[in-house]
């Protein structure tokens, strides 16, 4: 209706002002309702980086303590302690800042606003950094956050020059391999299999490929997992890494199966260690995401670089996850760990079950190893089912507690065949794989013992 249309009907008010593109930027703008209109301050000085959420500060392996409490009475004497790993585990990655949330925000943003340090979503989040600032600082080097384990481990092999070639642990995880495969089939890299428990054979393959024509000067990857997914060897990791560096390798490091608190490549020499974020580190099985962690700036570099421009990024919720995940890895590790050494203890007794790899046993080829480099045994064991394949199958369709899947490190312990997939002939056809969750470890005893018998191995 118009004012013409009804005499009696009050003027129309003044229209609002035409609205500035950027009313927070012009100081001059009058106020609108639905806009903060604060005439800028002017420009402060930005805030130094907090550095326990800067992946690059030499401080983030180590945590700030509470600035504000001071020094406490008479604590000249008393240094800072080294804090342990599951401290550091709980702490690292957190605003620091007086008022700051106790926890990294979920940054939901595709771009920011110009000007600043960040620019767009591909390249920049601060809950990555969080969650960065965490892993590396327990790595022992700089984090980088991948939309998955996989592309984690697409991205450090995609450093390898076309031509170059790569020595894999032949028990590596299937993806890895597959990724390998596939860039072989294509003449991109070539690549060898190794059984990396065995640390001479290994070397000696490293040194006929690398002096093979050509081959030296397109560079090479050494790509170790210790233990090995899904048949538990270990690998000499300090023996490997310097053979492979004196062979003029990048020596890469699958972490998953250990975790930054039972296991630390980088502190060995590695080059490059990568994870499935998805496992332990998230801890329930809610979420995929992965990382590689490494000292060296120039592949940190090539790594971001891979990453933007794979577009191999994680969501910000899935990484809040993760860190929230980590927070507890400690105490997730503990009991999950001493469930599966109990376990492996009474399937060695178990009628129906051949051998029992668990490098926590003391007849385990990689024990003596795995107690020096690693600070405990982890959650994962395989045994193999003396009545074959079909037994074994019918004891994933058998447990009532434990779910029959693939994937490892949730809270709820996980069972499958692994040689159920392509890609998985060389696997012992009746070796199950079992994930030890946090489940009591009587109740999983009773749920495998139950299982066995249904599937009338006895
Ligand atoms: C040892 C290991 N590395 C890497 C991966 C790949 O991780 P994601 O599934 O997060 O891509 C897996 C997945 O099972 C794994 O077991």
């Amino acid at each position: 209706m118009t004012n013409g249309d009804d005499p009696v009907a009050p003027p129309d008010p003044p229209l609002d002002p035409p609205l500035s593109l950027d009313p927070l930027l012009d100081p001059s703008f009058p106020s609108h309702p639905s806009l903060r209109l604060d005439p800028p301050d002017p420009p402060a000085p930005p805030d130094p980086p907090d550095p326990l959420l800067d992946p690059l500060s030499p401080m983030a392996p180590s945590l700030r303590l509470n600035p504000l409490r001071g020094p406490a009475p008479g604590s000249s004497d008393r240094p800072t302690p080294a804090l342990d790993p599951s401290t550091l585990a709980v702490h690292l990655g957190r605003p620091g800042a007086p008022g700051a949330p106790v926890n990294a925000a979920v940054e939901l943003s595709a771009t920011f606003r110009a000007g600043g340090d960040q620019t767009y979503g591909r390249d920049d989040n601060l809950t990555w950094v969080a969650f960065e600032a965490a892993l590396g600082g327990l790595e022992g080097g700089t984090a980088l956050a991948f939309g998955s384990g996989m592309a984690a481990i697409a991205a450090v092999l995609e450093t390898v020059p076309v031509g170059g070639w790569v020595v894999v642990a032949g028990d590596a995880y299937n993806g890895t391999r597959r990724f390998l495969s596939d860039a072989a089939a294509r003449g991109r890299l070539a690549v060898r299999s190794a059984d990396v428990a065995d640390t001479d054979a290994t070397l000696a393959m490293c040194e006929e490929v690398s002096s093979a024509p050509n081959r030296r000067a397109s560079g090479g990857m050494l790509w170790l997992e210790s233990p090995t997914n899904p048949l538990l060897a270990i690998a000499d990791l300090p023996a490997l890494i310097d053979g492979g560096h004196r062979l003029g390798l990048t020596v890469a490091v699958d972490n998953t199966f250990a975790s930054p608190l039972l296991q630390s490549p980088l502190q060995m020499g590695a080059d490059v260690v990568v994870h499935s974020v998805t496992k332990l580190i998230s801890g329930h099985s809610d979420v995929l995401l992965g990382a590689a962690v490494t000292r060296s700036p120039e592949l940190l570099e090539q790594l971001r670089t891979r990453r933007s421009l794979h577009g191999a990024i994680p969501g910000p919720m899935e990484t809040f996850l993760a860190l929230r995940g980590l927070r507890t890895l400690a105490v997730r590790l503990e009991r999950s760990q001493a469930s599966a050494a109990d376990l492996a203890e009474r399937l060695m007794g178990r009628h129906g079950v051949g051998g029992v790899l668990y490098p926590g046993l003391a007849d385990h080829p990689g024990h003596k190893l795995a107690a020096r480099q690693m600070r405990g045994f982890g959650t994962m064991l395989a045994f193999e089912v003396t009545g074959g394949a079909e037994a074994a199958e019918l004891v994933c369709q058998s447990v009532q507690l434990i779910t029959p899947g693939t994937s490892l490190g949730g809270v709820e312990s996980l069972i499958e065949r692994r040689a159920r997939w392509s890609g998985e002939s060389h696997l012992p056809p009746a070796l199950l794989r079992l994930s030890v969750g946090l489940e009591h470890p009587d109740d999983l005893w009773w749920d495998l013992d139950q299982a066995f018998a249904r599937a009338n191995v006895t």
